[in-house]
């Protein structure tokens, strides 16, 4: 297995520019399969993820082609239903193909996702939306099988857990209610762009959509969908990602390109807060730490509150603030697979419940370490950047899942990092 290789303390310096956003590319994708017309979707990062969909999409019955980050699907006249477990199981945001399926074909057939290291990652929601527009669902075998006889209606549905609202469930219901007949409510919805992305890309293919970003979705449904072009927005994790790495060396200069920092509020906020100059530019952001950094109380909600997905990388730099920080962890209360491994390279982390304790500003030291999921690993590689010496990150698969390159974009930046070949 490959590995990644950083040499800490170099300050960065340069231009680095964010790829597409996966988690807007992936529900898209699924909604390419609503219509039998093709579609085309620039801006598409080359990630394993992507590799993922588009197998399960090729398994559907859908003709696709990915090469320099355009993305043609031709879904044509017959979908196969049907998404196997060995596909579903790698990747959980494939089980946002059971609501295209099931408003295009009238049945739908998806592996249960199953668990992963973040969580449980249950489905309840997504069933719960689906079941309202009138599907009828039954689990077994570790399926779901989800029928609509008559085709899908409207209806008013409630998609807030114990965890606040569900950003794949939101997409499920989305899609399936733009061929339901009649009006569909989505309360609590998702507010986080990448659902915005995704109504956009709906409302372009002639779906009839109101309320997208905010709490309340209304859904008008229509008869019949048209293939359209797209392209996805920036990937704002990956954007918050560069500009922790702009933070976690002192004396670093790093301008992220193609960012919407207006999707970037609560951590830019944070980023402030700790002493970090966030400069707003033509596209995307500059960001310079040369002072001391102050510790920070950081609580993940939904958008747009603190996001989950930077938790860790967030994490990683608050090990280099002097002072107590902490961190509690509302969406993924287990979301803490880093915290051990940033404690090998020196780090004083404390667990208490769903929070971390951070007693910052301890000299990391590089150390071999084990990559656990896919943030996980951009919080070791950016703990790695600050170390004093070598880090080795292990299970470097989890990182290709949603960075495109990141080695290179950093080494761009002055980094001394690079990909070992097992
Ligand atoms: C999306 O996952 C993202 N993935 C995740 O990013 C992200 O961490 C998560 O949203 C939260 O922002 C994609 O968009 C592909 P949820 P999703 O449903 O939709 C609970 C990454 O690193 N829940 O919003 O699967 C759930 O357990 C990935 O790029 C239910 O209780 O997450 C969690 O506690 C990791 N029942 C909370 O809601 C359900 O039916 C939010 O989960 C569904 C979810």
């Amino acid at each position: 297995m490959d590995k990644i290789v950083v040499e800490g303390g170099k300050k960065l310096k340069g231009e680095v520019r964010v790829s597409g956003a996966k988690n807007a590319t992936l529900p898209i994708m699924a909604a390419a399969l609503l219509t039998d017309e093709p579609s085309r979707i620039e801006n598409v990062p080359d990630v394993q993820d992507v590799a993922t969909m588009l197998k399960i999409l090729s398994f559907l019955g859908a003709k696709v082609d990915y090469s320099d980050h355009v993305l043609e699907i031709k879904p044509g006249r017959k979908l196969n239903a049907f998404a196997p477990y060995h596909l579903v199981s790698t990747m959980r945001a494939s089980f946002c193909v059971l609501g295209p399926t099931l408003a295009r074909c009238g049945r739908g057939e998806v592996s249960l996702p199953g668990g992963c290291v973040i969580g449980a990652r249950p489905i309840d929601l997504h069933l719960k939306g689906l079941e309202t527009l009138g599907a009828s669902i039954t689990i077994d075998h570790g399926y779901v099988r989800a029928q609509s006889k008559n085709g899908l209606r409207g209806g008013v549905v409630y998609l807030g857990g114990k965890f606040g609202s569900s950003v794949l469930a939101t997409a499920n219901v989305l899609m399936a209610a733009t061929l339901a007949r009649g009006r569909t409510y989505i309360e609590c919805a998702a507010c986080e762009p990448e659902v915005v992305d995704l109504a956009d890309f709906l409302v372009k293919m002639g779906a009839k959509i109101k309320g997208q970003g905010s709490h309340l979705i209304e859904i008008e449904g229509v008869r019949k969908l048209r293939g359209v072009q797209h392209t996805v927005i920036p990937d704002r994790i990956e954007a918050g990602t560069f500009m922790v790495a702009g933070a976690i060396v002192k004396g670093s200069d790093v301008v992220v390109r193609g960012c919407d920092l207006d999707h970037s509020r609560a951590l830019v906020d944070k980023l402030t807060q700790a002493g970090v100059v966030v400069q707003r530019m033509e596209s995307g952001a500059r960001i310079r730490r040369n002072g001391t950094l102050r510790p920070e109380d950081i609580t993940t909600h939904p958008y747009p509150g603190f996001p989950t997905d930077l938790q860790a990388q967030m994490m990683a730099l608050l090990t280099v603030t002097p002072g107590i920080s902490v961190i509690t962890e509302k969406i993924y209360p287990d979301r803490f697979m880093h915290v051990s491994e940033l404690n090998r390279m020196g780090s004083r982390i404390f667990l208490e419940g769903s929070s971390a304790i951070v007693h910052g500003a301890r000299r990391l030291s590089g150390a071999p370490v084990m990559a656990s999921d896919l943030r996980a690993s951009a919080a070791l590689i950016l703990a790695g950047l600050a170390a004093e010496g070598t880090t080795e990150i292990q299970r470097i698969y989890h990182l290709d899942r949603g960075y495109e390159r990141i080695e290179e974009k950093l080494s761009l930046l002055g980094a001394n990092i690079k990909r070992v070949k097992a």
